[in-house]
């Protein structure tokens, strides 16, 4: 099978090898993999991850072998992986935290995976393995941000930024669970896209510096009920301006890095609250999947690569010119 590597050097370091077919162990299986997806945080492991690792957590294809004792995957389901392979339920460990795909652990850039049994979910019903791969890391952590902390009720309002994979993914989720959203963007294009996907209020950050009071004006002045805060210290600070007192920011990303000035006095005035959210666990991803089965919710794909065409993939998520996921075709 082929498989690519990263050598830490770059998009240019990603190198397509052939390498021997991988077996199940007991309590593992093995995924031939049809499709993966990209999240930004593959753009940092391509700097970051050395030679021999596998990259890419998301991913999803078909089961082709089980190891001894599995019982409940059988060969022929067709399966997403998770993004922490040991974090099954309740609170992550640190072992699970350390066993991240495409990060710590070797990832699903490759033909033929094997992972835990309990590393896989069930895709939902009806859904390719493109569409599938587009679940594990954004649409899990947005997922996560809406439901596992102070869940978001319907009439409440939802604020996402810019159109990348997990700001969608919130903005399609708040939809389906009843509440008003706003979103920002640096292209007027883009915002009318999220219009036609339901988006109540779109906002262009690039035009319009103060977007904060721009949310807040939207709001009559009483701010949204949660954030899903992907741009980290950059955005912090204006995120806090337009939550609604004791409102709730999910703190997701770092899309203008992580030193910054975010004033804490204005946690306190507010009454904030701010959760850290790392992805989820394999009953949230279940769970999720539970609700876009019933709900008929369908992932909003910008474009699909050839396997081949990986790096061209990873240069076009860099490009910051996609909205919502940038998919690879394994087959
Ligand atoms: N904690 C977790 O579990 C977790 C999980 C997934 C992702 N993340 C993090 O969340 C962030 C987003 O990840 P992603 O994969 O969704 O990214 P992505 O698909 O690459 O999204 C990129 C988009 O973000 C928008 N953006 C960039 N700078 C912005 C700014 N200053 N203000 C508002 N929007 C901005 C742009 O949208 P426009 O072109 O519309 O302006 C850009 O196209 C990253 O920092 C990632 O590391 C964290």
């Amino acid at each position: 099978m082929r498989a690519y590597y990263l050598t830490g050097t770059g998009i240019d370091g990603l190198e397509l090898r052939d390498v021997a077919d991988p077996a199940p162990l007991p309590g593992e299986v093995a995924v031939r993999v049809d499709a993966t997806s990209l999240n930004y945080r593959d753009l940092m492991m391509a700097q970051r991850l050395p030679n021999e690792r596998i990259p890419l957590s998301d991913g999803a294809g078909e089961v082709v072998a089980i190891g001894d004792g599995v019982t409940d995957v059988q060969v022929g389901d067709q399966v997403a992986g998770t993004f922490f392979s040991h974090w099954v339920d309740g609170r992550i460990t640190p072992e699970a935290h350390n066993a991240a795909l495409g990060g710590s652990a070797d990832g699903m850039l490759s033909e033929i995976v094997v992972l835990p049994a309990h590393g896989v979910v069930p895709v939902p019903a009806g859904w390719s393995s493109q569409q599938a791969a587009t679940l594990p890391c954004a649409a899990l952590t947005a997922w996560n941000a809406l439901v596992e902390g102070a869940p978001v009720m319907a009439g409440q309002t939802v604020l996402l930024l810019g159109t990348g994979g997990v700001s969608v993914f919130g903005l399609q989720f708040a939809k389906m669970m009843g509440a008003r959203t706003i979103i920002t963007s640096s292209s007027d294009d883009k915002l009318q896209q999220m219009k036609s996907l339901g988006a109540d209020v779109t906002i262009n950050y690039g035009s319009e510096l103060d977007w904060d009071k721009a949310v807040l004006d939207a709001t009559d002045g009483v701010g949204v009920d949660t954030v899903l805060e992907v741009g980290g210290a950059g955005t912090l600070g204006k995120s806090m301006a337009c939550t609604r007192f004791e409102g709730q920011i999910a703190l997701i990303g770092i899309l203008t890095g992580t030193a910054g000035a975010a004033n804490p006095g204005m946690l306190v005035g507010r009454s904030l609250s701010i959760r850290g959210v790392y992805v989820g666990s394999r009953r949230m991803f279940t769970e999720m999947n539970a609700a876009i089965d019933r709900n008929g919710l369908t992932p909003v794909i910008d474009q699909v690569f050839a396997y081949e065409q990986a790096p061209d993939a990873y240069r076009h998520l860099d490009s910051q010119t996609h909205v919502g996921k940038v998919v690879i075709a394994h087959s």
